[in-house]
């Protein structure tokens, strides 16, 4: 094997989990991918701070450029605008691929970092990006790309799900489960961008323009949060017999007056019939309903927000970029190379 050396920006809920799956699986992931994953350096803010994960102090740097040059690639879990845009094109125009969760970034400056990605022949992974540990990138912009994407319509927001479904099945107050969420790790470092719907309005733009293969910017996201929802009003719509949610929409519509089709994307508190399965949704579940108009209705279900639960669609995303560097790996076809015994029928028992 060669080794391909693997920088981590970030060591928060998400980054620690990464590194310490990185560090415990690193071998397995290595088979399927044909070459050693070597986890050079993990940048941080402060290098003594205490953390879940204990990760070899030798690892950990402020000197986030300086780890990046030595990288083939980079993978972004720090959040935020700046420093991480400028991290992440350093990376690119430094010859590696890029694996980012952040899509506060890829829904404001997506379309310049994909092209200075494509400029010089790199990768930007960002499966992370929406829905936590849920596979919802690829089948919209690989799976689906044969299809006409009729509607997208989701709970793409763990904190806000957590934090209602809390309020309507234990009737605990907004505050006390906004604080539980945080403790959990689901919010972000500012949970204003959950509660008041910034982080689902960006998943909605990322998710709208996979769909519609069309640029959807995070401006043109309606967006309302879920602050004014009052517990009498989670208690009234029980009555009713429907739950609150916070959704995600995004629409192929034609304007009734000029008859141009268009894409519609919004965010929205809204009250789900206790029979629709997205009232089924719970804790910080995410769940994405997807109609297209050849396959027809398709539902992505799973963690939408979590450190190991999002760590999943990380690691995912680092062996798809190794797989790209290695020439003559073992490709994307078929990954054979576990060696785990294949038990025959009577040897397990099946208990579901
Ligand atoms: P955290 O706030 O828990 O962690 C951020 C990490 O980045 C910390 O280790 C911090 O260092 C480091 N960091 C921040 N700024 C800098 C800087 N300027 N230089 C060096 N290091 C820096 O974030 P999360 O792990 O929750 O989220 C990371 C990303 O993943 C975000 O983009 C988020 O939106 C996304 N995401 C998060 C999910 C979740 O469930 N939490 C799910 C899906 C995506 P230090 O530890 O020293 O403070
Ligand atoms: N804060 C986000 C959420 C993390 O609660 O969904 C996952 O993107």
């Amino acid at each position: 094997y060669r080794n391909l050396r693997i920088a981590l920006l970030g060591a928060g809920s998400v980054g620690s989990q990464v590194a310490r799956l990185l560090l415990e699986h690193g071998d397995e992931l290595a088979a399927r991918v044909g070459a050693g994953l070597e986890l050079v350096g993990v940048a941080v803010r402060d290098v003594d701070a205490k953390r879940d994960v204990d990760i070899p102090r030798e690892l950990l740097t402020t000197d986030a450029l300086t780890l990046i040059q030595s990288a083939d690639v980079v993978i972004e879990l720090m959040g935020g605008i700046e420093p991480a845009k400028q991290y992440i094109l350093a990376a690119i125009n430094s010859g590696a691929d890029v694996v980012t969760g952040n899509k506060a970034l890829l829904a404001t400056h997506g379309p310049e970092l994909f092209a200075a990605a494509e400029q010089v022949g790199a990768q930007l992974y960002y499966e992370a990006a929406a829905g936590g540990a849920i596979p919802i990138i690829r089948p919209l912009r690989d799976s689906l790309a044969g299809d006409r994407v009729k509607r997208v319509m989701g709970i793409v927001n763990g904190t806000t799900n957590f934090i209602l479904d809390r309020m309507d099945v234990q009737g605990d107050s907004f505050e006390n489960a906004l604080a539980v969420a945080t403790e959990l790790g689901y919010a972000e470092a500012d949970p204003t961008a959950d509660v008041e719907g910034y982080d689902a309005a960006q998943k909605a733009a990322i998710l709208a323009s996979l769909a519609f293969h069309t640029a959807v910017p995070v401006e043109a996201v309606h967006r309302e949060g879920m602050t004014t929802v009052t517990a009498a009003q989670v208690e009234a719509a029980e009555k009713a017999g429907f739950v609150v949610k916070l959704l995600a929409i995004c629409e192929r519509l034609t304007d009734p007056e000029t008859g141009v089709e268009g894409v519609v994307a919004r965010v929205h508190p809204a009250l789900i019939s206790r029979r629709h399965p997205l009232a089924a949704v719970h804790d910080a579940k995410n769940a994405v309903f997807v109609q297209a108009e050849a396959a027809g209705d398709l539902m992505f279900y799973g963690a939408g927000a979590g450190g190991t639960e999002t760590a999943s669609a990380v690691l995912g995303d680092l062996v798809s970029a190794a797989r790209r560097h290695v020439a003559g790996g073992p490709g994307v076809g078929e990954s054979v190379h576990a060696n785990l015994p294949v038990f025959g029928i009577g040897s397990v028992t099946t208990r579901y």
